[in-house]
């Protein structure tokens, strides 16, 4: 099936889930498609479910299980997927480390900016052969309605959130030098994660309003003593990401 052939029903909700939400509970599973896009598959089969009284499309960012690389991912193909499945806003989450003081383990940010430091990726639909060449605007790379819709969801479960942050985008997958996080911080960054670049800018290409829910579950390199090991991301992701699925769920009533 191609996703051409997916006839558009409602319009959706696309929840794009990073390292540690490669499946969505909460929903109720309906349909599961499998789309071959012109752009080439998405990293994951794209499940649709109704939650909350809104139509969900969830797609795994690095696949189920969890193995697509960040600088693998097939950004355009993921959100070609969802925009002709019917989506029409996209809340992406993601795993990152925390380089403002505040941006503890455990602390869910929503971002507000982002620098792209990633390279050698396909981040455009306008390359002059899908689409003729385009400028989109990206002056505020997240939806700002979105935005404030999660932050009001966060207000009514008395959930502490940041309600900015600029999100610096590395290549990966390995983590960053001290001397890297000292040059982002003078940058102006908050968060560091990996997939948060080309995915924003090609949401904007689409038209689809697009934000994020980050959850840190580290200190970034040199924010703590000694190294970053996966089991502390892992152990923050386990008590963490049950957070996140509750902030999703109560976006979802207030849209
Ligand atoms: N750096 C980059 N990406 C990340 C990190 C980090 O420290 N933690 C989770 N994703």
């Amino acid at each position: 099936m191609t996703t051409e052939t997916v006839q558009k029903e409602t319009p959706a909700i696309a929840i794009i889930g990073g390292t540690g939400l490669t499946q969505l509970e909460g929903p109720e599973i309906q349909q599961t498609h499998t789309p071959e896009t012109r752009l080439g598959q998405p990293s994951s089969a794209v499940e649709e479910g109704q939650w909350n009284g809104r139509r969900v499309l969830f797609l795994a960012r690095h696949g189920h299980p969890h193995a697509v690389p960040p600088h693998k991912i097939n950004y355009r193909a993921n959100l070609l997927a969802l925009k002709e499945l019917g989506a029409t806003h996209v809340i992406a989450v993601n795993a990152v480390g925390g380089i403002r003081s505040d941006m503890v383990s455990g602390r869910i940010a929503i971002p507000h900016q982002v620098v792209d430091y990633t390279w050698g990726r396909e981040g455009t639909f306008f390359d002059g052969d899908f689409m003729p060449l385009d400028h989109i605007d990206l002056t505020h790379p997240y939806d700002e309605e979105l935005r404030q819709q999660i932050i009001a969801a966060a207000d009514r479960r008395e959930m502490a959130v940041s309600d900015d942050g600029v999100y610096a985008a590395t290549q990966g997958p390995r983590l960053e030098t001290v001397a890297e996080i000292v040059r982002l911080e003078r940058d102006g960054c908050d968060l560091v994660g990996m997939t948060g670049m080309p995915e924003a800018a090609l949401a904007r290409e689409l038209g689809l309003a697009y934000a994020s829910i980050c959850l840190v579950v580290n200190p970034a390199a040199g924010k703590s003593d000694g190294e970053i090991t996966m089991a502390e991301i892992k152990a923050v992701i386990d008590s963490g990401m049950g957070q996140v699925r509750d902030l999703i769920a109560e976006t979802l009533k207030g849209m």
